[in-house]
């Protein structure tokens, strides 16, 4: 589309960028907004946001000495989770978004997108946000640029990213940046008055061009929909970019793990959305692991590079979090509590008339007068939560007292083990070890897990998550299997791949692991096996640790019969469970890796020679 000179608004850019300048005035072009603003990233213009968000009704200002400069928002009740059925790649062939994602032609989706758009800004200011994925300065960053109508994403933006002045001036030497167009879709011609949390209830589009590296969000504000950075950019399109450049881009955590006479060894794990990334990258060892140590270099996103000495090295590109608020509280996640003590963003939490917050989880008893998330007086006993299932906390990686003194290096830390774990009421042991890379890479694309609410969808249903990538992945499935497969055979001397379930119940419905900081126990013995320090057996599924080969000092409670019944291979579920490998393998059919039929061969000839409950003594 050619551009309609003069533009509504003057193109406050006036740098070098040749190809910055000409887009960002197609973008004026289009979303005709009443004002263009280069945003420097710096903390008045935060604090000047804030307060236009407090005007405005958005922002709820926090009680200073409860929550110092924090504040707290409601979105739209249309507005809570990620969109995954509005959600589009939009590569140029069907066949390179895969089975798994929504596509269409990029044509056809612009000759869509373009209307919504034209004159999507009208009353609004457009803010132009540039921002680095990555430590500034490091190789492995990545620029971006989002345009922007709406105040919460630039200040969440603010702490979620390098973002700003310093961001723009690397962008402008590496000259190449992902385009971001966001807006809110909600358009106020002729004066009208804004809502609170302006979105578009009935029209929504998260839509991804993997070869123009551009991504075009429309009618959403809530947090991957809308902080581009995030899911689109350093998930889908870097996958993309990964894949054709031989990195990855994972949905994982990146935690450092120290003990006395133990080598430093930083791992990395992919949990789906919810499932406690956040949690375990956080956590504070138990009573009786005196001297282990855990810190935080991420909790959400790893961009992970082959080094010269053949291991594998990772950064975190973002840096901040976006946490999960229900169940956080002092005991579950304290470095949590603490990272959020101040100069945080609350959405969808619940809120008391003397400016201090709640949400299930954080305390046993709720204070009085609570108004819920939907911006009503809270009924204890209305059986409705109070916060939203996901209301999140927004609050900069600096502030955790954890945090991984590496956490920012352009280097990124080295790598020794990944882990990969679902949200399964039944079925997956606590843990268990690949018999070796390939073994693992099929684990991984095998995981299942019960939806959360990260995104709209059935709750509770198991549904195949590869890698907990499902949601985020620019390309096709097969293609990222290969590529995974691929990655390993370049490698000397591979990381070790683990499988974990922190979700297992009894049969009263109750969590049958402890989790939170007792998930070091088991981290313990992953860190170990790495090392060849501990010991397993070998189950039909992979290598297990047995009851001794966990430490369980201060833990005695947790016994024998315990760790059976929660390491238990059924071999009737397993079954099942491997049939529906079957199921995910025949949507990616034409480019499935060959290895993964006699994988699961294998598995299935292993299982059918297994115990009927393996792991369990026999009687
Ligand atoms: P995303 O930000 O959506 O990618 O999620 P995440 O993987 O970082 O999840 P997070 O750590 O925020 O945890 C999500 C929910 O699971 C929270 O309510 C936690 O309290 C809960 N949770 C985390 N770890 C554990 C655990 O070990 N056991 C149990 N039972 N719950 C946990
Ligand atoms: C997730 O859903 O995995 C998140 C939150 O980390 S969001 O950024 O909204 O995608
Ligand atoms: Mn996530």
């Amino acid at each position: 589309m050619s551009i309609s000179y003069p533009l509504t608004s003057t193109n406050p850019y006036q740098g070098n960028s040749k190809e910055l300048k000409r887009w960002l005035d197609k973008m004026i072009d289009w979303c005709q907004p009443d004002e263009v603003r280069l945003c420097d990233g710096s903390d008045a213009e935060y604090q000047e946001l804030c307060d236009k968000l407090v005007e405005k009704g958005t922002f709820t200002r926090l009680n200073p000495s409860k929550w110092p400069n924090s504040f707290a928002c409601f979105s739209d009740p249309s507005d809570v989770a990620r969109v995954e059925d509005r959600t589009y790649i939009c590569s140029l062939r069907a066949s390179d978004a895969g089975p798994t994602n929504n596509w269409m032609e990029p044509k056809a989706m612009k000759k869509i997108l373009e209307p919504l758009v034209k004159g999507a800004m009208a009353g609004r200011t457009m803010y132009v946000i540039p921002f680095c994925m990555g430590p500034l300065g490091s190789p492995f960053s990545r620029y971006g640029v989002q345009v922007s109508d709406s105040e919460y994403v630039v200040v969440n933006m603010k702490i979620m990213t390098r973002m700003g002045d310093q961001a723009l001036e690397g962008l402008e030497k590496a000259d190449e940046f992902v385009k971001c167009l966001h807006t809110v879709g909600a358009p106020l011609p002729q004066g009208q008055a804004d809502t609170p949390w302006p979105c578009n209830p009935d029209t929504k589009y998260i839509v991804h061009y993997p070869e123009d590296r551009s991504i075009v969000s429309y009618g959403s504000g809530y947090g991957g929909n809308a902080l581009l950075g995030k899911k689109c950019f350093a998930l889908r399109i870097a996958s993309s970019m990964g894949r054709a450049e031989h990195w990855l881009a994972e949905h994982m955590l990146i935690m450092g793990v120290e003990a006395p006479g133990v080598e430093k060894t930083y791992v990395a794990a992919a949990f789906p959305s919810a499932c406690g990334k956040t949690n375990f990258a956080m956590m504070i060892p138990p009573d009786g692991l005196e001297g282990w140590k855990i810190t935080t270099a991420g909790d959400d996103i790893a961009w992970i590079h082959r080094g010269n000495d053949g291991r594998l090295y990772a950064i975190n590109p973002e840096a901040g979090y976006f946490g999960v608020a229900p169940g956080t509280n002092a005991k579950t996640n304290p470095n949590a509590i603490a990272s959020i003590a101040k100069n945080t963003i609350f959405t969808n939490v619940g809120l008391t008339p003397d400016g201090d917050l709640w949400w299930e989880g954080l305390s046993d008893a709720p204070p009085t007068n609570l108004i819920d998330w939907r911006k009503q007086p809270w009924d204890p006993q209305s059986g409705k939560p109070c916060a939203h299932p996901n209301a999140r906390f927004t609050a900069p990686a600096y502030q955790n007292p954890a945090i991984d003194e590496q956490w920012d290096n352009p280097a990124g830390v080295p790598i020794g083990a990944f882990i990969f774990g679902g949200r399964r009421s039944t079925v997956t042991p606590l843990v268990y070890q690949s018999f070796n890379w390939n073994f693992g890479v099929y684990l991984a694309a095998t995981m299942g897990s019960e939806m959360t609410a990260a995104a709209f969808g059935e709750m509770g249903k198991v549904r195949r998550d590869p890698f907990a990538m499902l949601p985020f992945l620019g390309y096709h499935l097969g293609d990222y299997f290969n590529h995974w497969l691929d990655f390993g055979r370049d490698l000397p001397n591979a990381p070790r791949i683990f499988g974990v379930n922190w979700f297992r119940k009894d049969e009263n419905g109750k969590f049958s692991w402890p989790g939170f900081g007792q998930n070091t126990r088991v981290l313990k013995w992953v860190v170990q096996r790495i090392q060849g320090k501990a010991s397993a057996v070998e189950s039909p599924i992979g290598w297990m640790p047995r009851y001794e080969d966990i430490d369980w000092a201060g833990l005695e409670k947790f016994d024998h019969a315990a760790f059976d019944q929660i390491m238990t291979v059924d071999r009737e579920q397993w079954k099942k469970e491997i049939m529906a490998h079957e199921e995910l393998f025949s949507t990616a059919y034409d480019k499935l890796p060959k290895e993964f039929m006699f994988m699961r061969e294998l598995l299935l000839s292993a299982l059918w020679r297994s115990p009927e409950k393996w792991g369990l003594a026999e009687e």
